[in-house]
């Protein structure tokens, strides 16, 4: 048997296979259901400014008034399963006596000032580390790119100076230049990122003729992009690097974990198929044959080792593969 364990965000863990936020990682007896079928840890389903503001009860109300489109849909699309703040720190200490996983809790923050005393007793309450969900969906014009990064800069700092447990942070896809903001983020002093989130998807009902968002399930399709930035950050970071988004089977992991990445965590493949611990054995299984089959005794042995090294002139592996292609294509 290979060694398959770990660490992320300095915690000790069993293996490299977390559960992302979302449904299963809500209540107490779902989260003790992944420690049983094997998973690592679990990052807790997020709770976001708009629920700090106002109880359950009156959130309908809070959501009219100022809230981001984005988090508007977001919540209204999952309102029952949403928690005030008080409720989130029970469950929360509720799911931390339960199982003996490390439990990440997760929040997602625009404004500072919240999330300072939040996250204090947050930490208070026992979760082993925090991760900051960033996702924020830029409408207004008059905002940068500079400024947006520059407030989440602000806002990480201002939260690991509040708390000594571990923050990482949660990126969306679209950066204009994403490592140069992730490794200010890094200098911020987060002990992890991962990439990506995934959200609620565009859609347009032709019938009622309404734009309309619904949090739907991923594929394995969706990872490339997720390899892409893990290699090409891997050497740019000290912190560790989660993957979030297409990781569906054992092979996946083995990618994610190739490229470079700490860890990878699922959300969508636990949804899709209707044994959650066959999915996390089968996976787990998987990583565990293909390292004896390649002779690897842990995971050192090969993480990392398709991370891409090349790029201090900016124009190195990732623009060769891409004239590589592009040039093929049309000779
Ligand atoms: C129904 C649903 C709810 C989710 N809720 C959250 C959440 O509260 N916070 C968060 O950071 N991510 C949330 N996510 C995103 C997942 O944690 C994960 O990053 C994303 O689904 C990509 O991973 P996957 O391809 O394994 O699903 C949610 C995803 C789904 C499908």
């Amino acid at each position: 048997m290979a060694n398959i364990e770990t660490r992320y965000l300095g915690l000790h863990l069993k293996n490299p296979l977390i559960a992302s936020s979302g449904p299963l990682t809500r209540q107490p007896g779902s989260v003790a259901m992944l420690e049983d079928a094997g998973i690592a840890a679990v990052v807790l389903r997020s709770i976001f400014e708009e629920q700090i503001t106002a109880e359950t009860s009156s959130m309908y109300a809070a959501l009219e008034n100022e809230t981001s489109a984005f988090a508007l849909e977001y919540l209204r699309a999952d309102l029952p399963g949403q928690l005030g703040p008080e409720e989130y720190l029970r469950r929360l200490d509720a799911i931390r006596k339960r199982v003996k996983i490390p439990v990440i809790a997760s929040c997602n923050c625009l404004s500072k000032a919240k999330w300072i005393a939040y996250a204090r007793k947050i930490a208070q309450t026992g979760a082993d580390a925090l991760e900051l969900n960033l996702y924020h969906m830029p409408v207004d014009p008059e905002e940068t790119s500079e400024q947006i990064e520059a407030r989440n800069v602000d806002l990480v700092r201002a939260v690991i100076n509040e708390v000594k447990i571990p923050i990482a942070v949660k990126l969306s896809y679209h950066y204009t230049a994403l490592p140069a903001y992730v490794r200010k983020l890094d200098r911020a002093g987060v002990k992890g990122v991962v990439l990506f989130n995934r959200f609620l998807q565009t859609d347009v009902d032709i019938n009622r003729e309404r734009i309309f968002y619904a949090p739907n399930y991923s594929s394995p399709n969706v990872l490339h992009s997720q390899l892409r930035w893990a290699a090409v950050l891997r050497n740019f970071i000290h912190a560790d690097i989660g993957i979030s988004g297409g990781i569906h089977s054992g092979d996946d992991l083995v990618k994610a974990l190739l490229v470079g990445a700490n860890v990878g965590m699922i959300c969508s493949v636990l949804h899709l198929h209707p044994d959650a611990s066959r999915t996390i054995n089968q996976i787990l299984t998987r990583l565990q044959e293909w390292m004896v089959d390649k002779g690897y005794a842990d995971l050192d042995a090969f993480r990392g080792k398709l991370r891409e090294t090349n790029l201090h002139d900016g124009r190195g592996f990732e623009r060769a593969q891409y004239v590589k292609a592009a040039t093929e294509l049309f000779t």
